[in-house]
């Protein structure tokens, strides 16, 4: 579903025009749907309806409270990689024994933490990571239940800085060795081996690379069985990619007629952990057009959002569409501009050659597909205070965080007492 439409030539989010919104918050600004969010996580949730399958949102993707708690009013789980995570999780209504702790480096802290609020289930991918869960579950009289992330080394055929399931990369216990991890986690005394998870990327555009990682983790089901080790879970790891220029993501139904092809008569509840699917269509970053720079040999249309603001096409070179926020009239002329920020690097660029129609200071544009991996991945470089997150709900909005203040940028930060004076 498309919550971003031109309404009487004004660009709108559900019922509110988006130059309301910046009148009251400024610009730039990160603006979601509540109608859409709510659509992706029922369409993907109701792809595996009678399955045994649950869907943890991946809060590392959008981990506002407000959008948090719109999940959880729908019954999610949530997929957390820190301790902050989890606490956003828990503060946001997810129980905790709808939530998965994944990531490479969990601190004994951390561990704990989990443990004590009654968390479902934590990833474990190495095997000093594993011996410090025993010790800490064992302290606490509890056996942690685990599932072991396995590295299959499928290529994912995404970006090279999203793809995870390769053996170059850190993540997961080599695939050769999984089967002999899985007997030492067995004779942890603080240790449930409960399940394996994988995850070999974000943003995938095929089904091959997810049917390869998830067969792999079947035979590998099939060898723990043999050795007497009770596997009756698999985390299926991200979602499926999303469109935001002219990919072909898998269709979602597809998606779950293959899980279920290969996981269905195993007696296994799947988890999956979707992140970019639920949110990232649901959100756009409005930004102002400060300056039109007519440069000997390029144009620049300098705009008050930034790479602080929105780092993907500094990163990943990833491409985000941008609308202006006054619909062009049918047929307006467009020419080729670079789309940059006031920041001072070159990397601060969103777009080059971007065919755009005639733009002038003051104007807004929208830079779609800005929900996921935007808004929690900014950070206040050149001091320009975070972007303010603004949930629409029809023809209500709020603002879900506000834009610090210079003022209170600078109040949190300590002068240490020989320079004070
Ligand atoms: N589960 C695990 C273990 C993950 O590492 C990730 C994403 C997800 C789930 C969610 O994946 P999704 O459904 O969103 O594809 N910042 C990058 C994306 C990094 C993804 C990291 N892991 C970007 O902006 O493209």
């Amino acid at each position: 579903m498309n919550a971003f439409t031109y309404r009487n030539g004004i660009l709108h989010a559900e019922g509110v025009a988006l130059p309301a919104i910046a009148e009251q918050v400024g610009t730039p600004f990160y603006c979601y749907s509540t109608e859409a969010l709510v659509a992706n996580y029922r369409a993907y949730a109701g792809a595996f309806e009678g399955q045994d399958a649950g869907v943890c949102f991946a809060l590392k993707s959008n981990s506002n409270l407000a959008v948090v708690r719109t999940f959880a009013a729908l019954g999610a789980g949530a997929d957390v990689v820190s301790e902050g995570e989890f606490k956003r999780a828990l503060a946001a209504g997810i129980p905790a024994d709808r939530i998965v702790f994944s990531g490479v480096g969990k601190t004994r802290q951390e561990m704990r933490t989990a443990l004590e609020a009654g968390i479902y289930q934590l990833n474990v991918e190495s095997i000093p990571e594993l011996e410090a869960l025993s010790e800490v579950a064992t302290s606490m009289g509890v056996r942690a239940p685990i599932a072991i992330r396995v590295n299959p080394d499928v290529d994912a055929k995404t970006h090279a800085k999203i793809a995870t399931g390769k053996k170059e990369n850190k993540f997961g216990i080599d695939w050769d060795h999984a089967r002999e991890v899985y007997g030492k986690a067995a004779a942890l005394p603080g240790i449930d081996p409960v399940g394996i998870a994988v995850h070999i990327g974000s943003q995938l555009t095929d089904l091959a690379p997810f049917r390869a990682a998830f067969e792999r983790v079947v035979e590998l089901l099939h060898a723990l069985r043999e050795d007497g080790i009770d596997i009756r879970r698999l985390d299926l790891g991200g979602g499926i990619g999303i469109r935001y220029r002219d990919e072909t993501p898998p269709d979602l139904h597809e998606y779950a007629g293959m899980v279920r092809s290969i996981t269905g008569n195993l007696g296994c509840h799947v988890t999956l952990e979707p992140g970019r699917a639920l949110v990232g269509n649901a959100g756009i970053l409005v930004s102002r057009v400060i300056y039109v720079k007519k440069g000997l040999h390029r144009r620049f249309l300098i705009v008050d959002a930034a790479m602080n603001d929105l780092i993907r096409p500094s990163l990943y070179d990833a491409y985000h569409a941008i609308l202006p926020v006054a619909e062009p009239a049918p047929g307006a002329k467009t020419s080729p501009i670079d789309v940059v920020g006031p920041v001072c690097e070159s990397g601060d660029t969103f777009a080059l050659q971007r065919p755009l129609p005639p733009l002038a200071s003051d104007d807004l544009i929208a830079f779609c597909s800005a929900g996921a991996y935007g808004a929690v991945m900014a950070s206040s470089y050149n001091t320009r205070p975070l972007a303010p997150e603004v949930l629409v709900n029809g023809t209500d909005f709020a603002v879900i965080r506000p834009r610090p203040t210079v003022e209170e940028m600078l109040a949190a930060e300590r002068m240490p007492a020989w320079l004070k004076g």
